[in-house]
């Protein structure tokens, strides 16, 4: 990954703090973008511009991040409902919609982020496109037994899917112990339809279809920053 992009992710995570208020209950994403948001975080929790916040982790992986950097977490079962969540995203379109889960954490980033009040993506220009599957798969989260069923079920939608394996060629394990399908579709006609259908499919437990969920995103491109907010 250039530096750039890096620079980038950065300055729209350093943003997406700003919207950050003190005593917050607060929805922590996953990946590379969040990792310096975190940092961020941390950083006014120890200099005291922020304070009292409590964060609920959308992956184990976060949740250590979170905990070498001495910010207090909390789980659903403390705060069911988040004053805000923030996240980054792999594909995001005009109307805020997104494709999430190439870091595998796309089941409980839903979890989370549906409770909360405000969801803000932070993200570089490159994953602005103008329609959703343009640049990458979808993630989809299966239940290990019904994989070859899942893998037959979405060849005869069109498209091919192929089971996400690490490295050393077994297949990636999620924190809620399933599998991932990356699901490469082509550009997705119709979001809503293609949410449903595999909702339908048994098996499927969830995918990276994040439909209505974003209310704003911090977009770092070139040197400038875009704050784009849902209207609907
Ligand atoms: C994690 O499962 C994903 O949904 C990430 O939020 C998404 O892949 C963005 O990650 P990066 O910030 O690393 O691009």
């Amino acid at each position: 990954m250039s530096d750039t992009i890096e620079r980038l992710k950065q300055r729209a995570a350093q943003g997406a703090v700003d919207h950050v208020n003190s005593g917050s209950v607060l929805g922590l994403g996953t990946g590379s973008t969040m990792r310096y948001m975190l940092e961020e975080l941390a950083q006014r929790l120890a200099d005291g511009r922020l304070h009292s916040i409590v964060g609920i982790p959308t992956s184990e992986q976060t949740a250590q991040q979170a905990q070498r950097l001495n910010i207090p977490l909390t789980s659903l079962a403390e705060h069911p409902e988040l004053d805000l969540a923030i996240d980054g995203a792999d594909e995001i379109d005009p109307e805020l919609n997104l494709i999430k889960g190439l870091g595998g954490a796309l089941l409980r980033e839903k979890i989370v982020e549906s409770a909360a009040r405000k969801l803000i993506i932070i993200a570089d220009g490159s994953k602005m496109v103008a329609q959703l599957g343009s640049r990458v798969p979808l993630p989809i989260e299966v239940v290990p037994f019904a994989t070859p069923l899942v893998l037959r079920r979405l060849t005869m939608l069109g498209g091919n899917a192929v089971l996400r394996c690490t490295a050393d060629g077994l297949p990636f394990v999620t924190d809620e112990d399933n599998y991932i399908l990356d699901y490469h579709s082509g550009p997705i006609l119709d979001p809503v339809g293609l949410d449903r259908t595999l909702l339908s499919i048994p098996g499927i437990v969830e995918h990276g279809l994040f439909l209505g969920m974003a209310h704003m995103a911090l977009i770092a491109d070139g040197d400038d920053m875009r704050v784009l907010t849902r209207t609907t």
